[in-house]
């Protein structure tokens, strides 16, 4: 996973390993994190805060009042971090930690934190060793800090041992394991069908829909970058979800769909079924390509079996999910179905509103949840959608 968008507040204290934090900062840039730095007034020594705040397109605080005498609010800095990372960490800080005082800004942010807090020491190899070193790191360890080791190597005093600070490469790594480890979905099953079906009528044709698959895909992947164990039950689609970890069950007719969803059922926590599944196929299915005889030729159809009404009686704790595609009476339809299949909410979207339904890469939904609570979202990406979707599927399940 990527630091995408995530709120990472450094703060910088005096030693010299702090002329890499430009590094360290362009390397969270990178991995697409939203960065704000404090440092102490020490740290000004070894790397300016010009360069910091070029680097992070943001402003530098060293102080708790800019030039202009306005506070800066450390903790509001504190509370709009997802993680704070303490690199370098000097001796001095250590202690200031473990005893709590504050007396600069990267002290005060560090008393506010809400989040986890990432501290990467860096002394001199005798300073690193020392008992109350070790005391005060075992203190941190203590407070639920993470604590990067210092690194073995060459040292300012010409020394060599442990105490360097750890190289940013692998400060970056423990944020980011942090991150993967602690995902809102790690440890939940998820099962999500996508896409159309296509219903044999000979070897060569078959009755299908315009469903794209792109929204259940969307919606695979963003429970997946969650955390969670993803099946996807896909039709003749070709979308194919990005993140690696999603077991994908390839299908073609809505009865192999059924097998597949009802097979997986029994052991997921949620279950999402955005797949235009055909209503009807052909009663018989022709051996060998049907020749063209008469003016007309009809087929003999009969109905499919509803996946999402079958998984709603067999339901027992799982969250389930379903959708309404439809031309008109949007909203009754969708609370209707809700009821009929036993849902927890269910997705309503539109075939026919501009920007919304099959084959856009947009599109526009309301969520209904069984309560008949109705919600209403703004016309978006289907990335995005899936997104909401996925929110609202977390905040169901702490709420209920
Ligand atoms: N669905 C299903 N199996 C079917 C048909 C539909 O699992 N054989 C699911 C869809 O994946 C969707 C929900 O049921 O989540 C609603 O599908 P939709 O076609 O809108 O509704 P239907 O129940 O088929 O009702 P109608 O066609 O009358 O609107």
């Amino acid at each position: 996973m990527s630091l995408k968008n995530k709120h990472i507040l450094l703060g910088i204290t005096g030693g010299i390993a702090a002329y890499k934090c430009a590094h360290l900062v362009r390397l969270f840039i990178k991995e697409g994190a939203i960065v704000k730095i404090v440092m102490t007034k020490a740290s000004e020594e070894f790397v300016t805060a010009k360069t910091l705040s070029v680097l992070s397109k943001n402003e530098v605080v060293t102080d708790f009042f800019d030039s202009n005498n306005n506070w800066n609010n450390h903790v509001a800095l504190a509370e709009w971090a997802d993680a704070i990372i303490i690199a370098p960490l000097t001796a001095n800080t250590l202690a200031k930690f473990a005893t709590g005082i504050c007396d600069n800004i990267v002290t005060a942010c560090y008393l506010s934190a809400r989040n986890k807090v990432f501290v990467a020491p860096a002394m001199d190899l005798d300073m690193y060793q020392h008992p109350s070193t070790t005391k005060n790191i075992e203190t941190l360890q203590k407070f639920g800090n993470i604590v990067i080791p210092a690194e073995s190597g060459e040292l300012a005093s010409g020394l060599n041992g442990e105490g360097r600070m750890a190289e940013p490469e692998h400060i970056i790594q423990y944020v980011k394991q942090y991150f993967e480890n602690n995902l809102p979905l790690t440890g939940k099953k998820v099962l999500v069908n996508a896409g159309p079906t296509y219903e044999a009528i000979d070897p060569v044709r078959f009755i299908g829909n315009r469903s794209s698959g792109k929204m259940g895909v969307a919606i695979a992947d963003e429970f997946a970058k969650l955390g969670a164990d993803v099946t996807l039950v896909l039709g003749p689609s070709n979308q194919y979800p990005q993140e690696k970890s999603i077991t994908v069950i390839k299908v073609e007719s809505a009865d192999d769909m059924y097998n597949a969803c009802i097979s997986k059922f029994e052991t997921v926590d949620i279950a999402v079924l955005s797949a235009a599944v055909a209503d009807y196929k052909p009663k018989n299915i022709s051996d060998s390509k049907i020749k063209k005889k008469e003016s007309e030729f009809s087929i003999e159809l009969i109905k499919t079996k509803d996946i999402l009404e079958t998984l709603g009686k067999h339901k027992k704790n799982q969250l389930l999910i379903g959708f309404a595609l439809e031309t008109n009476n949007l909203i009754e339809y969708a609370k209707d179905k809700i009821a009929r299949k036993n849902l927890d909410f269910i997705i309503a979207n539109s075939a026919i509103e501009k920007g919304s339904g099959f084959g856009v890469d947009t599109n526009k939904i309301s969520i209904i949840d069984k309560h008949n609570n109705l919600y209403n979202f703004e016309l978006k990406s289907k990335q995005d959608v899936a997104k909401d979707i996925v929110d609202f599927a977390i905040n169901y399940l702490k709420n209920s």
